[in-house]
């Protein structure tokens, strides 16, 4: 079959504004978006730029808007999308050249969480260890690949990008609820503010946007009591 692409270009250095380019590619029914795009770079225009790396939903590189909403290109099938494809560089983010977005603004947030296992305490022999109850309590957020996603799907970050976004409170709910981990305070006095958890409106787009099918929206919400009532359980 004939598939139409029509792709947001843009390259600061040398466009005035963004603009929309066609391209008409053959392709099968379960051919990845990201299949159609490498077509297009390496047999028409090697110009157009876009982030992919592993083509298997791991690594993240490649979120971008199709047809309208935040996907991985190698997530996606022509069968599920038809034959006339929009593709855009995800919101909120300032484009670099294409469908490659500045990713710093994003990773600040995410740095800003303290991401990482915190404790000070000696080491036992061996490992920490923890029972598959403690295990499973933060299973879901373990499975977030930072592909910017969800947080470029919510209206609150396209209006203020100081907001901390849902996926830095998806990191710092993979930390809070980790019983080895001793820093859940101070990642939850970060994010008790303005432009922390309390900045989310509910509306769900960040969960709607996850290619993991992160519960994003239930993570804020747990974050939230566990700021009111001080308790981490
Ligand atoms: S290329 Fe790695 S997630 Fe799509």
């Amino acid at each position: 079959m004939k598939v139409t692409l029509r792709i947001l270009r843009y390259d600061p250095e040398t466009d005035k504004r963004p603009y929309y380019e066609k391209y008409t590619v053959e392709a099968e029914p379960n051919d990845q978006v990201l299949d159609l795009l490498n077509k297009v770079k390496w047999h028409e225009d090697g110009r157009l730029s876009y982030r992919r790396s592993c083509g298997h939903g791991i690594c993240g590189s490649d979120a971008m808007r199709i047809n309208g909403v935040n996907r991985l290109a190698c997530k996606v099938l022509v069968k599920e999308v038809g034959t006339k494809i929009t593709i855009e560089p995800i919101l909120g983010l300032a484009v670099i050249k294409d469908l490659v977005v500045d990713m710093e603004p994003f990773f600040e947030q995410y740095r800003s969480v303290m991401p990482y296992l915190v404790n000070d305490e000696p080491p036992p022999i061996g490992e920490r260890l923890q029972s598959p109850e403690e295990r499973a309590r933060f299973d879901d957020t373990t499975k977030c690949i930072l592909c910017a996603a969800c947080t470029t799907a919510c209206p609150s970050f396209w209006a203020s990008g100081q907001y901390v976004g849902p996926a830095a409170i998806v990191q710092a709910h993979r930390f809070i609820y980790d019983s080895r981990d001793r820093a859940a305070v101070e990642r939850l006095e970060v994010l008790n503010n303005r432009m922390g958890v309390w900045r989310c409106h509910d509306i769900f787009n960040c969960t709607d946007a996850c290619p993991r099918d992160i519960e994003v929206t239930k993570a804020i919400g747990e974050i939230r009591i566990s700021i009111a009532t001080g308790k981490v359980d």
